[in-house]
């Protein structure tokens, strides 16, 4: 088991190459998660929220997210539940939730009053790590798209590189590329075999899971919170009796006809009479949250309740009709 990067922790932030996007140190790598413990310490965390940072998911979104930033939505929420009286059972699907640090929140908000069952998911869940020799690691994502190359001193970010990033990272980053990255796919392909659901975990592969220590600590001793894979536009065909997606079906991302096509396929997994939650913080997403509860009558998605002036695409979310 690796370690903890705590020691590394005090040097980071002078460590971080300056001016080379792509390089980094090795302590950003993604398979640092796994080494952390189910209770980091801030220093800890702050490098979890940076990895998060600069993994992405996938090529519209950030993996951006930030404990209490949608506590205002938590309390909406809370008070919108009691409101309509306690219920034997409460099913709540959190999706898009990243490293499901702010569903965990949730759960804690809502578990002492309500009887609550939270799953979070995200689409870009995992990711699957291959060794090349013994100095290098590439790292995938679900779609199998090279994330990360990791040295054993240097991590080198495997996005397509910015054309005016220093020379140094155009050389290094193909020449990684070249030499790494057919070796990688093919110890990869062969670890999957056709099954990407469970694959061997072997001493050239592991997958190493998105969640934050925490949740994932937190899903292991209480079976009201589970962790998932699953993809806002495609969902697997449960239902619940509340869905939120915050920060993940914004303009700021994607276009609006492309929101719509996530609202109706997210919709599609909500009870007659479940609440959707539509949220996003303000200020490109460290500002306060705004968003919308609606409430599913038959085939239209009602305005409930706002948190500050509501989801910013209410109106067009208010127009649907479902069918
Ligand atoms: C900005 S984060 C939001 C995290 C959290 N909901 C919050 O508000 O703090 C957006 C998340 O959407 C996820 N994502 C992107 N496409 C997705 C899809 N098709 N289905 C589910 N999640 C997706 C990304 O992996 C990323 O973790």
């Amino acid at each position: 088991m690796p370690q903890a990067p705590e020691q590394t922790l005090m040097e980071y932030p002078q460590t971080v190459l300056s001016g080379t996007p792509w390089i980094r140190r090795s302590t950003l790598a993604a398979t640092a998660l796994e080494a952390m413990p189910a209770r980091p310490s801030d220093a800890q965390e702050a490098l979890i929220a940076d990895i998060h940072d600069s993994l992405r998911g996938g090529s519209q979104h950030s993996r951006y997210t930030q404990r209490h930033r949608l506590a205002a939505l938590d309390r909406r929420l809370g008070e919108t539940l009691a409101e309509h009286g306690a219920r034997q059972r409460i099913r709540i699907h959190d999706m898009a939730a990243s490293n499901a640090i702010t569903s965990l929140e949730l759960f804690e908000h809502l578990r002492d009053r309500e009887t609550v069952l939270l799953k979070a998911s995200d689409y870009y869940d995992r990711l699957h790590v291959v060794n090349v020799g013994d100095r290098w690691q590439v790292a995938f994502d679900v779609d199998l798209k090279p994330i990360q190359y990791i040295g054993r001193r240097m991590m080198v970010c495997a996005r397509r590189p910015d054309p005016d990033a220093p020379t140094v990272d155009t050389i290094v980053k193909p020449a990684l590329q070249a030499v790494l990255l057919p070796p990688a796919l093919a110890a990869l392909r062969s670890a999957l075999d056709g099954t990407r659901a469970h694959p061997v975990q072997t001493d050239q592969y592991q997958q190493v899971s998105l969640f934050h220590p925490r949740c994932r600590s937190e899903a292991a001793s209480d079976p009201r919170f589970e962790l998932q894979h699953d993809d806002l536009f495609s969902p697997a065909p449960y239902r619940y009796d509340v869905v939120r997606v915050a920060n993940a079906l914004s303009t700021d991302f994607m276009s609006e006809a492309r929101i719509i096509t996530g609202v109706r396929a997210v919709a599609a997994t909500i009870v007659e009479g479940g609440l959707l939650v539509l949220g996003r913080n303000a200020a490109g997403g460290d500002g306060p949250a705004r968003g919308t509860i609606f409430v599913l009558k038959h085939d239209r998605l009602v305005p409930l309740a706002d948190v500050s002036e509501g989801y910013q695409h209410k109106e067009a979310v208010r127009q649907l009709t479902l069918a």
